[in-house]
C-alpha cells in the first residue's frame, strides 16, 4: 500500500516520548522515539545497522541509543559512535532518522509529529 510522505503523523503523545524508548510505525516503518538529556525527541529508525535488531529494545547512553543486540551505539542523527570491541565504525553504521518533527496541539494534550523522510531509492543493478 503507499502512504503519503509529504504528510504531517503524529506518532505520540507528548508525555508518552521519555527516556524508556517507544516503538511507533509510520508509513510501514518502524521508529524508536526517545527524548535527549535535555528533553528534545528524537526518532531514528527502529531497525539496528547491525542486524536490524529493534532499537527500541536497547537502552539510551546519554542521548545515544545503544542497541540490545551487539551493542551498536547510535547518535542523534542516526550515525554509528561506536562498536563494542572494535575501533574501526563500519561507514554504512547508519540508520536514517526523523529529524523533522514537532510538538502539535491535540484536544486534550499535545503530541508529537514527524514527517517521515522519503524512502531510499535504489539504482538497479545491472545483470548480465
Ligand atoms: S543487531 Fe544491533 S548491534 Fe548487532
Amino acid at each position: 500500500m503507499p502512504f503519503i510522505r509529504d504528510a504531517w503523523y503524529v506518532v505520540a503523545w507528548s508525555e508518552e516520548i521519555t527516556r524508556t524508548p517507544l516503538q511507533r510505525w509510520v508509513c510501514g516503518e518502524p521508529i524508536a522515539l526517545y527524548r535527549t538529556e535535555d528533553g528534545r525527541p528524537v526518532a531514528p529508525a527502529d531497525r539496528c545497522a547491525h542486524r536490524a535488531y529493534p532499537l527500541c529494545a536497547g537502552r539510551l547512553v546519554g542521548d545515544n541509543i545503544q542497541c540490545g543486540y551487539h551493542g551498536f551505539e547510535y547518535d542523534c542523527g542516526g550515525v554509528c559512535v561506536r562498536v563494542p570491541g572494535q575501533p574501526r565504525i563500519p561507514p554504512r553504521a547508519v540508520v536514517r532518522s526523523h529529524p523533522r518533527g514537532r510538538a502539535v496541539p491535540l484536544g486534550c494534550g499535545s503530541g508529537w509529529a514527524i514527517r517521515p523522510r522519503p524512502p531510499i531509492r535504489r539504482c538497479p543493478t545491472r545483470t548480465g
